[in-house]
């Protein structure tokens, strides 16, 4: 997935295109580029690598040009070069391109057939070589725009603009989210709202398979059958300031001290403080006491926050939940009975395979509910009910406090699912409440043990194997704790469940291994430490995350005694900065990790 950005302005763009384009970075930082329309024609500058590459070029090589697009790239097609990076020229068409081309070698095949010389690897070159061939042809731009977009399969945002055509810009978008910016003479492109915000708040989203013909002081919208649409103007709430990392060295170690804070927000939102009690701000469409099952699907570490929330349901309302990775919910087809509800959980609400899993439950009549943090995202206007995390943008490429926050609120809605079964009490419904109110001060003390964690987390750091158990409720915080410390370190690790590590992995056990135990002194205590002390017997390095101080014989991490239901909120500190520090003391790239990107738009 990557960013992309157009603008027809009064002024020379390529400088606004980069700041908008430092708005997208999280959507991939392999390259970046930008093109504008000159007297000499198409112009463009691009850069391999984070988008200061591109500005320095830019401040040595000007770009004049008062309509231009821009892209950010994170690699699906080709590698890491600047000849594959976006824009793309071919004959008087530029493109940039946000997906997969999923026929591109069909068509490219199809195109050299026909004499057309390719110059990169790229699936996106082939949409410009489509509209140069159509326009060589003597199509019109819009006309070029109407064949090609019926050739292409796939999923893709776009944005065009043509040589000699200085008031007309084409987007499109089937799949990944592209948003028109309305000015005053002005008119932009963006893949969110947030890009666009230095400039306008006033945004159409355009809808799958709709294509947008631009011009200075108009957009004209058509679906895919080509028949003119409107399509709402909305407000958009983005901030045009750009976050900054204040005191810390990093966007993840502030995002992470954070957390006490924000989760307190979103706490805030679903809870009465006073009363003890989840108080939800609206109506939900559906009453947990007549559903029969919940499907959660996300990816990657909210994917993690939605297995948690299996436990929670489960145990505290009763109700039979699947959670699972949305890239296969998917694909699997799997039979979804009636009264039921899909939670879909992701921080930026466009994550390709999540979006496709929620539209997949929404199509086998679920009820629908997105987790998201941005509340203008696709999956929030997909979404039956939107329970919003209050995060603030998270600028870090590895989710920390979102993480929690979504905890938070899905913890708040299982509690409001066992109160509507008549599973919870009142009063054990005011004990689950007032340890979720604990958990910011609670964390805030864990925070104050970060100068030994990171002295353990150095120790992590000359590792090459790393391994993470925990059970019950702990055991998805397990396979955070490894997805956390292989993204950041690149050091290899592995999550299990403890009571799984004697079906095999134990096999890996030796004393070059540390294994990181998450043990609070939950009803399963007993039976992780047992685990625990097999590692020991036979000489791997324990690090015991704990609220028992009576383990002093291990390297140990004290995490402040709380109610069992709220520990992964208070353990998943402890694991971010082991990662963090491991990172930061390996000298690696801890806010944006090298092959990642933040919104994963593409399968
Ligand atoms: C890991 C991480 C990713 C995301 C995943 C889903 O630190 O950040 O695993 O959790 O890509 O992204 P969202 O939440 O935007 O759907």
């Amino acid at each position: 997935m990557c960013g992309i950005v157009g603008i027809l302005g009064k002024e020379p763009v390529a400088d606004s295109i980069v700041e908008a384009l430092r708005r997208l970075e999280y959507r991939g930082y392999d390259s970046a580029g930008v093109a504008t329309l000159t007297s000499s024609g198409i112009e463009r500058r691009r850069a391999v690598g984070k988008l200061r590459n591109l500005a320095e070029l830019l401040a040595r090589a000007p770009l004049p040009g008062t309509s231009g697009i821009g892209h950010t790239r994170w690699a699906t097609h080709g590698g890491v070069t600047e000849t594959n990076a976006h824009p793309h020229v071919v004959g008087d068409v530029v493109v940039v391109h946000n997906g997969i081309i999923e026929n591109f070698r069909t068509l490219k095949d199809e195109l050299i057939a026909g004499g057309a010389v390719f110059t990169t690897e790229t699936d996106t070159e082939v949409v410009a070589q489509l509209l140069a061939r159509e326009i060589s042809q003597g199509a019109s731009p819009r006309d070029a725009v109407k064949a090609v977009l019926k050739r292409l399969q796939g999923a893709f945002a776009l944005a065009m603009l043509f040589k000699g055509e200085g008031d007309l810009m084409i987007g499109a978008r089937n799949g990944p989210p592209l948003a028109i910016g309305h000015g005053d003479g002005e008119m932009f492109l963006g893949s969110d709202a947030i890009a666009l915000a230095p400039f306008t708040n006033r945004i159409t989203y355009l809808e799958d398979g709709d294509w947008a013909v631009v011009s200075h002081n108009k957009a004209e919208i058509f679906d895919a059958e080509n028949r003119p649409v409107k399509r709402p103007m909305s407000f958009s709430q983005a901030s045009s300031l750009l976050v900054d990392k204040g005191n810390y060295r990093h966007f993840m170690a502030k995002e992470i001290a954070e957390q006490p804070e924000v989760i307190g927000h979103t706490l805030a939102e679903y809870v009465d403080f006073a009363e003890r009690r989840v108080r939800m701000p609206q109506a939900l469409p559906f009453d947990f006491a007549k559903l029969d099952r919940i499907t959660i699907a996300a990816c990657g570490t909210a994917a993690y926050a939605g297995l948690v929330a299996k436990y929670w349901f489960e145990r505290i309302a009763r109700l039979p939940v699947e959670a699972d990775i949305a890239s296969e919910v998917r694909y699997r087809e799997a039979p979804l009975l009636k009264n039921g509800l899909a939670i879909v959980v992701s921080q930026s609400g466009e994550t390709a395979d999540t979006l496709a899993a929620l539209r997949y439950c929404k199509a086998q009549g679920q009820h629908t509910l997105a987790v998201v943090n941005v509340p203008e995202s696709t999956m929030a206007r997909e979404s039956e009910t939107v329970i919003r995390t209050f995060a603030g943008p998270e600028i870090g490429v590895a989710s920390t406090k979102t993480f929690t926050c979504q905890l938070v609120a899905l913890a708040c809605l299982a509690i409001l699912a066992g109160r509507q079964r008549g599973t919870l009490s009142a009063e054990a419904e005011r004990e689950l409440v007032g340890a979720l109110i604990a958990t910011p001060r609670q964390m805030t003390e864990t925070l104050k043990d970060e100068k030994h964690i990171a002295e353990i987390a150095r120790e992590l750091a000359g590792s090459r194997d790393v391994m993470f158990l925990g059970r019950g409720l702990n055991y998805p915080l397990a396979l955070e704790g490894a997805l956390k410390l292989k993204e950041l370190s690149y050091i290899h690790a592995e999550g299990y469940a403890a009571g799984e590590l004697k079906h095999g992995p134990i096999a890996l056990i030796d004393e070059t291994v540390p294994v990181i135990v998450i043990a609070p002194h939950d009803e399963l205590y007993e039976k992780t430490i047992s685990n625990m002390e097999e590692v020991a017997a036979r000489g791997g390095r324990i690090v015991l995350l704990t609220d028992d101080h009576g383990h002093k014989s291990f390297r140990t991490i004290t995490v402040p005694k709380a109610n069992a239901f709220v520990s992964p909120l208070l353990y998943a500190v402890p694991v971010q900065l082991l990662a963090y520090h491991a990172a930061v003391f390996l000298g690696t790239d801890v806010d944006q990790p090298r092959n990642l990107a933040k919104s994963v738009t593409v399968e």
